[in-house]
């Protein structure tokens, strides 16, 4: 359990008097120097003062939230014209939204999902991250829903899943770049990471900031011959550039999921520091602040965010990002508008120690793999160990209740983003060097260029068929996934 780091009433009282006092210095243009956030204070707000910026509000996407241990949820799959950032376009919705609801869930909850396809080409959906079993009827990515056909999902969440944020999308075979980059994408959040907050965080507010962009086509998001590196529309929970508000001193829970096709981001936000409590649904062992955060494409972190103790305007962007001279240049951008107005409050402390982390380090290594991402000199053929996907050939095989340790290896001139299904793993090091303890689980890491990741995975609680790929889903539907089959100890019998 963490330790409870609430300040005693006096102290707490006094920093709020500071607070207070500071603030009004600053509206009456006392501003004291040196305060991270440079940008002059606007005139006082009221609470109920929309803020000033440039796009609408934030809206987090509608919830559906389980219920006595069970979320049912309806998904359709279809063909709509919608609001996408500043524009009117047809996109691929999930019950006609763009950003279509967020499945909230706790661990040892049952997922009853009901996908309809109203589009004419196959999906079908997967629940990227979760713990789930890769069979019929959980999470198995091999079904094709039909034009007009229904599929029927159960996902029986173990009680030891993780808490954190997760994402369901199509992984349509061959189409997963087309779907995704259409609009099929949402936001899974498992609850349970407030539990290792200090009291005082418990009630505090959060966002879901969803990463998604698109390309235009006419009357329409583009879906097939997508170029990575064209000018592209980068949306958070679908709105261009939007305003998150916070008080003076407000932290906030904001779960950051890259749930677009097949770009990357570097946030950064300007005077402000993001405070990691997970990374892909499994919360870190040590809180830890970094300046800028690298999100591969499907990559998730959950952070807190803290405003400075005056009013002011501050900008959540990308920074440009290279992923290598094979690969593409992202140019910096403008996300979101961060407007910090209205009653302050006494800004908490940050925790530092978090969630217990099961540790690998000393497990007994069952076997050892390398999986090696390759592409041709064209740019539209993808390997791994040499050879394309092919849906019908089992390209590794791991025993169920052992740990193994794989080498990804990158022999390519472009970044990838190596990801694999079913079980979350543990990543010891990044071209040889050794990774924090503290924070190094995963679903989804990228893979530099030349590069290699070191990675041992435990293979828990579920047999069957499943995949690892590259999350450029560019790169997956031209060749880069390969099928992984869990099979069963050989002397518990066939
Ligand atoms: Cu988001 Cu095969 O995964
Ligand atoms: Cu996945
Ligand atoms: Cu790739």
């Amino acid at each position: 359990m963490t330790r409870s780091r609430t300040r005693s009433p006096l102290a707490r009282l006094v920093a709020l008097l500071l607070l207070a006092a500071a603030w009004l210095a600053g509206c009456a243009g006392l501003a004291p120097s040196g305060h991270p956030h440079a940008t002059p204070p606007p005139a006082p707000q009221d609470r109920q003062a929309p803020p000033a910026g440039p796009g609408p509000r934030l809206q987090d996407p509608p919830e559906l939230v389980s219920r006595d241990g069970v979320l049912k949820a309806s998904i359709g799959v279809e063909r709509r014209k919608v609001q996408v950032g500043d524009h009117r376009l047809y996109a691929l919705t999930y019950n006609g939204m763009y950003m279509p609801p967020t499945l909230r869930v706790r661990p040892g909850d049952r997922i009853e999902l009901t996908m309809t396809n109203r589009v004419r080409e196959d999906t079908n959906v997967h629940v990227h991250g979760l713990h789930v079993s890769p069979r019929s009827p959980a999470d198995d990515i091999f079904v094709a829903i039909k034009y007009g056909g229904s599929h029927h999902y159960t996902y029986r969440l173990p009680r030891t899943i993780t808490p954190g944020t997760y994402w369901y999308h199509s992984h349509a075979d061959m189409m997963s770049a087309a779907q995704v980059a259409g609009g099929e994408s949402g936001v899974i959040i498992v609850d349970g990471l407030r539990r290792y907050l200090p009291p005082s965080l418990r009630g505090i507010t959060e966002h879901v900031v969803a990463l998604k962009d698109f390309q235009i086509h006419g009357d329409s998001i583009r879906t097939h011959k997508l170029k990575i590196g064209t000018r592209t529309n980068r949306t958070v929970n679908g709105l261009q550039n939007p305003v998150i508000s916070l008080r003076p001193g407000e932290t906030q829970l904001w779960r950051l999921a890259n749930i677009g096709a097949n770009i990357y981001y570097r946030l950064h936000l300007k005077g402000g520091r993001f405070h990691v409590i997970a990374q892909d649904g499994y919360p870190v062992r040590r809180v830890y602040a970094a300046d800028t955060l690298v999100i591969a494409a499907g990559a998730r972190f959950d952070v807190l965010v803290q405003a400075g103790g005056r009013p002011g305007t501050t900008t959540l962007e990308t920074l440009a990002y290279d992923t290598g001279k094979a690969g593409n240049r992202f140019p910096r951008t403008d996300l979101a508008t961060v407007v910090t107005g209205g009653t302050p409050m006494a800004p908490a402390r940050i925790p530092t120690d978090f969630a217990p982390n099961e540790d690998l380090a000393h497990a007994v290594i069952a076997d050892r793999k390398t999986v090696v991402f390759t592409e041709n000199a064209a740019g539209d053929e993808f390997y791994i160990n040499a050879r394309k996907y092919a849906p019908n050939r089992v390209d590794f095989t791991s025993v169920l209740g052992t740990v193994e340790e794989w080498t990804v290896r990158n022999d390519s001139d472009e970044e990838h983003s190596f990801h694999v299904h079913t079980n979350q793993f543990q990543l010891m090091s990044v071209d040889g060097k050794a990774t924090d303890p503290d924070h190094r689980w995963f679903d989804t890491v990228n893979v530099p260029a030349r590069g290699n990741v070191v990675i041992r995975v435990p293979f828990t609680d579920f047999t069957g068929r499943t995949v690892l790929h590259c999350h450029i889903l560019n790169h997956e539907d031209m060749g880069m996934m390969a099928i992984l089959d869990i099979v069963p100890p050989r002397d518990r019998g066939k």
